[in-house]
């Protein structure tokens, strides 16, 4: 299994695996603070919205580590990390979802000497570490029965053990699912402008020895019209009480083409994307990224470096385009909206 992120009690640190380097390099960073690793989360060295959400609660685990503080400060030196973390990326609510988990902890132990306290947020981080690799094991068995012996999967983005703390969501799927003979194929869209797919997505699967082959994102109507998709599987960063979901930019429009085509398009996520508070995916909000990311490409222009860039990093497909919602709790089939009230 690919470790994403850990404690090293020796080093005093939170150790990530930069993503940014992957696949050319696997290096492993020390994070020292919890800013450090606001700046990682910032940065995408840590993505997917699963890892996103226990890279803050390790985050506010080591600010408390780390504090030197008198004790009437530390209430508001913690919600100051709070807000930091908070700030990083707006779309992923796994981020405030393992924030709030981690507040709980904090107020119930605030009470406790510094480093007893530290030692229960640590240990907190740690639990939803395990829980989240418990879960995409569920996600993967419940998620793999819906595709059919010999099936060409179609992904985008990175769902996977790297989004994650291990296993995946959509990748959690496609592995089980290969487990049991069921994967023929899978085709990795490239994902621009941030080369997820090509990235992250072929060298995860290649590791596995499952079958990838990497498309860029505007091949993917073609490969339906000639019969080569079974179904799509994605990930998702928000889940709005309707059941629209956001997801990395480019996978609305594989929805669109996945209907037209008559295909199956499942959204694979943790119980803890599912925002109910949201009624529907306009609400949501769009985390729009620096415009350099889509003028260059590996350090280099490929366009004239002035021009105007829209760049949002996710799009919200509507629940009207997905087949079905696969979580830890159960498959969630349409009306999404009345299932997720339901599993909720
Ligand atoms: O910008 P990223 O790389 O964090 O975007 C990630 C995605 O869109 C994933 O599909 C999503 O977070 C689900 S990860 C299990």
């Amino acid at each position: 299994m690919i470790r994403t992120i850990y404690f090293d009690v020796h080093a005093g640190a939170v150790i990530i695996l930069n993503q940014n380097r992957l696949p050319a390099q696997m290096e492993y960073e020390k994070m020292f603070s919890h800013q450090d690793l606001a700046q990682a989360i910032k940065l995408l060295k840590v993505r997917g919205a699963p890892l996103i959400g226990v890279t803050a609660a390790f985050a506010l685990a080591l600010a408390v580590i780390n504090y030197t503080g008198s004790r009437d400060m530390l209430k508001e030196y913690y919600r100051e990390a709070e807000q930091l973390l908070a700030s990083t990326r707006p779309t992923a609510v796994n981020l405030c979802w393992a924030i709030k988990r981690m507040r709980i902890v904090f107020d119930a132990m605030q009470y406790l000497d510094i480093r007893s306290l530290a030692e229960e947020l640590l240990h907190e981080a740690e639990n939803m570490f395990d829980e989240d690799v418990a879960i995409n094991n569920i996600i993967g068995e419940q998620g793999q029965v819906l595709l059919e012996p010999d099936t060409e999967v179609l992904t985008i983005c990175n769902a996977g053990s790297l989004a994650t703390c291990g296993y995946g969501t959509a990748l959690g799927v496609i592995r089980s699912a290969h487990k049991v003979g069921k994967i023929n194929q899978v085709w990795a869209c490239e994902t621009r402008p941030v080369l997820q797919g090509a990235r992250l997505t072929v060298w995860e699967l290649m590791q596995d020895k499952i079958p990838v082959t990497l498309i860029t994102d505007s091949m993917a109507a073609h490969l339906m019209s000639l019969g080569r998709v079974g179904a799509v599987i994605v990930g998702a960063d928000r889940i709005a009480a309707s059941g629209d979901t956001a997801n990395k930019i480019g996978t609305y429009s594989l929805a669109v083409l996945a209907h037209y085509h008559g295909l199956p398009f499942y959204v694979a996520a943790p119980w803890s994307t599912v925002d109910m508070s949201l009624l529907s995916g306009s609400e949501i909000p769009i985390e729009e990224r620096n415009q350099e990311e889509v003028r260059q490409v590996g350090g280099n222009y490929i366009t004239v470096p002035e021009v105007k860039v829209f760049n949002p990093a996710f799009d919200v497909t509507p629940a009207a385009l997905i087949s079905g919602i696969i979580t830890e709790k159960g498959i969630i089939r349409a009306p999404l909206g009345e299932g997720l009230r339901r599993q909720g």
